[in-house]
């Protein structure tokens, strides 16, 4: 505990876990009286390979809510997608007033979505919305339903797009975005490839691991803000964060190598949701910004890209945040017998053999990365400063420099 905790949560106001508990959602939404539902998705849950929106579908008819299909989600969402996902609702379903959004699907399907329950109930384009605090107003009210174990979009107040002309990626912030309803049933991930299980599940790891280590909720500049949709470590959100950590340890292995096992993916699906709810409070820092700058460079997707730069993030801490580094040792199985600094090393190696074990590169070498690039690289991750603000060590350059040479170089210190 730290006594100087200066707690501020947002969460959403219902949450349903379980495998199988999708069927609880139409009778929820039938007595709290809506009417008209948008689902948000992509092809792969309207394809003949999935019956998730089948079966949605049937049981909305089943409780009377009209409801109407989009099915052009696409990963890693562009600003234009989300236009022009506007512009086809707006015509094709003009007769419909719609009073709620389901989304269906990873991390992308449900940051579309945040963006459509803006414009969709303003009016206006994703562009207005862009940044902090630019919300017009509440948005109209958001169901997630992930589909995936990692994103964690379901709980943050964040929608993460692509700006096309720059391909860096903008955001949406507020905590009126998160969604009010969340539906985590781990049935829902079975489909899951092993690409996806792998990228999703470290990014969970990345969400428990970066908001365990990150800056203290009394060290973290809110900037004034009386709704901050991010403020630093706390209580709360550790023991989150601990326990993610610890599931995702357990059961990521298995859940990529057995995607059928359903007490791994429950165990994921667990390690996903208290990420998010550690992280969307504590917030993210330099694996995030680094692993940005990287994705604009190399459009390698977002759990990849987190996943190269966490252990040498992890390593640029060891000093800082020695104790807490141990203690995620012992969670990833070092003996009780080993010292606080054999410990802290353990939950490095640990972590970037289950980054590897997952079929992704360890070096930044492994995604083409030149060294012609790394001072890019550095730049462009210090400047995501909403991110870079929190790192526990200030001025951050000189370790984000290291951190990138240790990543391309593949060298975890002794
Ligand atoms: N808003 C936030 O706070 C936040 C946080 C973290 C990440 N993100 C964003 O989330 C995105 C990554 O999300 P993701 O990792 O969940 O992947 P994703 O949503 O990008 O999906 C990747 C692919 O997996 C497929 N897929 C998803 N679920 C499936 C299932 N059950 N069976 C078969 N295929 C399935 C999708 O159809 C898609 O083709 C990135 O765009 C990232 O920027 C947002």
């Amino acid at each position: 505990m730290l006594l100087n905790d200066k707690v501020f949560m947002a969460w959403p106001s219902r949450i349903i876990f379980g495998a199988g508990q999708r069927a609880a959602l139409a009778p929820l939404l039938k007595k709290q009286g809506y009417r008209n539902a948008l689902i948000v998705t992509d092809t792969f849950f309207t394809s003949a390979a999935s019956p998730i929106i089948r079966n949605l579908i049937e049981a909305l008819d089943a409780v009377e809510i009209r409801h109407f299909v989009f099915d052009g989600g696409h990963p890693d969402p562009t600003v234009l997608l989300c236009e022009n996902a506007y512009k086809l609702v707006r015509e094709k379903a003009a007769d419909i007033a719609f009073d709620h959004i389901i989304a269906v699907g990873g991390g992308s399907n449900i940051d579309l979505a945040k963006v459509l329950s803006v414009t969709l109930k303003y009016g206006g384009h994703p562009e207005d919305y862009i940044g902090e605090g630019r919300l017009p107003g509440k948005p109209m009210t958001l169901v997630a339903m992930p589909t995936t174990s990692g994103a964690g979009s379901e709980v943050t107040p964040g929608a993460i797009l692509v700006a096309q002309a720059s391909s860096t990626k903008v955001a949406l912030m507020g905590n009126d975005l998160r969604p009010s309803i969340v539906v985590v049933d781990p049935e829902l991930t079975l489909s899951c490839p092993p690409k996806v299980t792998a990228d999703a599940g470290i990014d969970a790891l990345t969400h428990a691991i970066e908001s365990y280590l990150t800056c203290d909720s009394t060290d973290f500049d809110r900037g004034g803000d009386p709704d901050p949709g991010y403020s630093g470590r706390n209580h709360i959100t550790q023991l989150m964060a601990g326990e993610s950590i610890r599931l995702c340890f357990e059961h990521l292995p298995t859940a990529y190598g057995n995607g059928a096992d359903l007490e791994a993916r429950t165990g994921m699906a667990y390690a996903s949701l208290l990420a998010a709810f550690s992280y969307a409070s504590a917030g993210l820092n330099a694996v995030h910004a680094l692993a940005y700058a990287l994705a604009g460079l190399t459009h390698a997707s977002h759990g990849s890209t987190n996943a190269v730069f966490l252990p040498y993030v992890m390593d640029s801490l060891r000093t800082v945040r020695r104790a807490d580094m141990a203690k995620i040792g012992h969670m990833a199985g070092a003996g009780t017998e080993m010292r606080e600094e054999q410990a802290a090393r353990h939950a490095i190696v640990h972590t970037r053999e289950l980054v590897e074990s997952v079929g992704i590169p360890i070096t930044l070498k492994g995604f083409g990365v030149t060294e012609h690039d790394l001072d890019t690289l550095v730049s462009h991750g210090l400047g995501v400063s909403r991110l870079t603000k929190a790192f526990p060590i200030q001025p951050a350059e000189s370790t984000y420099r290291a951190v990138v040479r240790s990543a391309f170089d593949g060298v975890i210190s002794s």
